[in-house]
C-alpha cells in the first residue's frame, strides 16, 4: 500500500475513472471531483497530497481552484491536464505553483511516472527541512573503534542486525558518551537503507504537545497556527530510520501513540482523518534504566517491551581497558590534523593516567580532554599536564579523596544515576587497587566492611 492520496479534478467521467483505476491499480488511493465546488470539499475531507486537475472546468475555472488549492495547503503537489493547444494557460498555472503540466489525451503510463515524481519530490522537500533543522555534525564518523571483548561483541551485533531486511525496534543503552548516537548511526549507515533518510528527534527536548506534531505531522487546521499541512517524522523517516534519542524521556501520554505507530506501521497525522501506512525502522536510546522506569510506572510496560525486543548495551568507557588507549590515538589524529600539531602519542605516565581514570562522560568526555591537550601541547608527546585528569597522583587531586572533578561538578539537570555512580566510583577504586579491597575502601573513604557490605549489594566482584 502507498500512503498517499490523489484527487483527480476532472468533468469528463470516463476518463477520471480510467485514471482513478489505474491509479488504484499501483496502489495509489484516489477520488474523483467532477468540479471545483466539489473538488474543495473533497480538500477538507480527503487531504490529498496530490492533485490532477483539468483546466477546463465548469463553474470554477482551472486557474482559480489551483490558487485556492495552493491557498488552502501549498504542501498538496498539483499537475494540470490541459487540452492541445493551451499550453499557456499550463505554464501560467506551474507559475502559480503547480508542480508540472501534461497534454491531453492523457497517457496512463506518463500519468504514473508525473504522480511518482510530485509525490518524492514533496516529499524529499519536507524531508530536507527536517535535515537542515538538524544541527551541523563535526568530522565524519569514523565507525565504532574498540578492541575489548565487548566493543568486538557490539559491532558484531550491529553489522548482524544492519544486514536483516526486517527487525523489530533496536534499543541501546549505556551511560551518558559511550556511544550510543553512533551505534544507531552506523547500524543505518551499514544496512540496506543507508542511501535512506535517517531522521532523529531528542525526546528530551520538547514538551509533549510538540512532540507529537513532530512525530505524527499535523494536517491544515489541525491547531491554531496550522496554517499548512506538515508531515510528521515517521513520514519523513519513510523507507528508512527514525531514532528516538532519549527515548525514556517521553511523556506517558504520547506513549501510548507511539507503541500504537510502531506496531501497526501507521501514523495519523493530528487533526487528519486517515491512516498512513509508514515504512519506517526504529532505534532507541536512553540513558535510563528502563525497567526501573516501567517499575516506577513512568514509561509503559508494553512499550518497553516493544522496544527491548534487541538490545544493545554499551559498557562504560572505563571498563574497556586498553581501548581508552586507541580511542585517545584516534582523537589525537583527529585534532592535530584539526589544530595542525604534530602529537604522536602520549607519554607512558599519560597513558597510565588516561587508563586510571574513571571517565564519567566516557568517550565523549575522552574526546574533549583530548581536544584541550592538544591545544595546549608544545611537542609530540602528551604528558600529564596537558591532560590534567585528577585522579593521577602527579595531578592535582581534586580534593582529598581523589575524586575526580567530573564527578563532583554541577548535577546536570536530566539527573544523575547515583546507584549508577556509586557502583562506578566502586568498581574503579578496586580496579585501581588491583581488587585489593583494603586500600580501595581506604581509597573511598569507608570501611572494609562497609565496601564489603555495598560490593555484594551492587552485584560487584571483589
Ligand atoms: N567506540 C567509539 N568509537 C569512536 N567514537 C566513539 C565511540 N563511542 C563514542 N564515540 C564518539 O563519542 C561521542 C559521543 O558519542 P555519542 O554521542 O554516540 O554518545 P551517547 O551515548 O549518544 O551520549 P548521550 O547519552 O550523551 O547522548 C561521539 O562523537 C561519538 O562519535
Ligand atoms: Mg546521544
Amino acid at each position: 500500500m502507498n500512503p498517499f492520496t490523489i484527487l483527480i479534478v476532472d468533468d469528463e467521467r470516463t476518463l477520471a475513472r480510467s485514471i482513478k483505476l489505474f491509479l488504484a491499480d499501483h496502489g495509489y488511493e484516489a477520488e474523483v471531483a467532477e468540479n471545483g465546488e466539489r473538488a474543495l470539499e473533497l480538500l477538507e475531507r480527503l487531504r490529498p497530497d496530490l492533485v490532477f486537475l483539468d483546466m477546463n472546468l465548469p463553474g470554477i475555472s482551472g486557474i482559480d481552484l489551483l490558487k485556492r488549492i495552493k491557498e488552502y495547503d501549498r504542501n498538496i503537489a498539483v499537475i494540470i491536464m490541459t487540452a492541445y493547444g493551451s499550453i499557456e494557460g499550463a505554464v501560467e498555472a506551474v507559475k502559480l505553483g503547480a508542480f508540472d503540466y501534461m497534454k491531453k489525451p492523457v497517457d496512463l503510463e506518463e500519468l504514473k511516472l508525473l504522480a511518482d515524481r510530485a509525490l518524492e519530490t514533496s516529499r524529499l522537500k519536507q524531508e530536507l527541512s527536517y535535515y537542515r533543522q538538524r544541527e551541523v555534525r563535526g568530522l565524519p564518523i569514523k565507525g565504532i573503534i574498540g578492541k575489548c571483548e565487548a566493543i568486538r561483541e557490539i559491532i558484531a551485533r550491529v553489522q548482524q542486525i544492519a544486514s536483516l531486511e526486517e527487525t523489530p525496534p533496536i534499543l541501546v543503552t549505556g551511560e551518558t558518551g559511550t556511544g550510543k548516537g553512533l551505534v544507531a548511526r552506523t547500524i543505518h549507515s551499514q544496512s540496506r537503507r543507508a542511501s535512506r533518510p535517517f531522521i532523529e528527534i531528542n525526546c528530551t527536548a520538547l514538551p509533549a504537545t510538540l512532540m507529537e506534531a513532530e512525530l505524527f505531522g499535523y494536517e491544515r487546521g489541525a491547531f491554531t497556527d496550522a496554517k499548512e499541512s506538515k508531515m510528521g517524522l515517521f513520514e519523513a523517516a519513510e523507507g528508512g530510520f527514525l531514532f528516538l534519542d532519549e527515548v525514556g524521556d517521553i511523556e506517558l501520554p504520547l506513549q501510548g501513540k507511539l507503541l500504537r505507530a510502531i506496531e501497526e506501521q501507521t501514523v495519523r497525522r493530528i487533526g487528519g482523518l486517515r491512516d498512513r501506512r509508514v515504512d519506517v525502522r526504529i532505534v532507541a536510546a536512553t540513558h535510563r534504566d528502563l525497567e526501573r522506569e516501567v517499575k516506577g510506572e513512568r514509561f509503559r510496560k508494553d512499550l518497553y517491551y516493544r522496544l527491548a525486543v534487541i538490545t544493545i548495551d554499551l559498557p562504560p568507557l572505563r571498563e574497556r581497558g586498553e581501548d581508552i588507549l586507541l580511542l585517545a590515538n584516534h582523537y589525537i589524529d583527529k585534532f592535530n590534523a584539526k589544530y595542525g600539531k604534530v602529537v604522536r602519542g602520549a607519554s607512558d605516565e599519560a597513558a597510565r593516567n588516561l587508563l586510571e581514570y574513571p571517565w564519567p562522560g566516557n568517550v565523549r568526555e575522552l574526546s574533549h580532554v583530548i581536544e584541550r591537550a592538544i591545544l595546549w601541547s608544545q611537542g609530540e608527546r602528551l604528558d600529564i599536564e596537558q591532560l590534567s585528569l585528577a585522579t593521577s597522583p602527579h595531578a592535582k587531586p581534586a580534593d582529598a579523596r581523589g575524586v575526580p572533578s567530573a564527578v563532583q561538578g554541577l548535577i546536570p539537570p536530566e539527573g544523575i544515576d547515583l546507584a549508577e555512580r556509586e557502583r562506578s566510583l566502586i568498581a574503579q577504586a578496586l580496579q585501581q587497587t588491583g581488587g585489593n579491597e583494603s586500600e580501595a575502601a581506604k581509597l573511598l573513604g569507608i570501611g572494609r566492611g562497609a565496601l564489603r557490605h555495598r560490593v555484594k549489594k551492587l552485584g560487584l566482584r571483589p
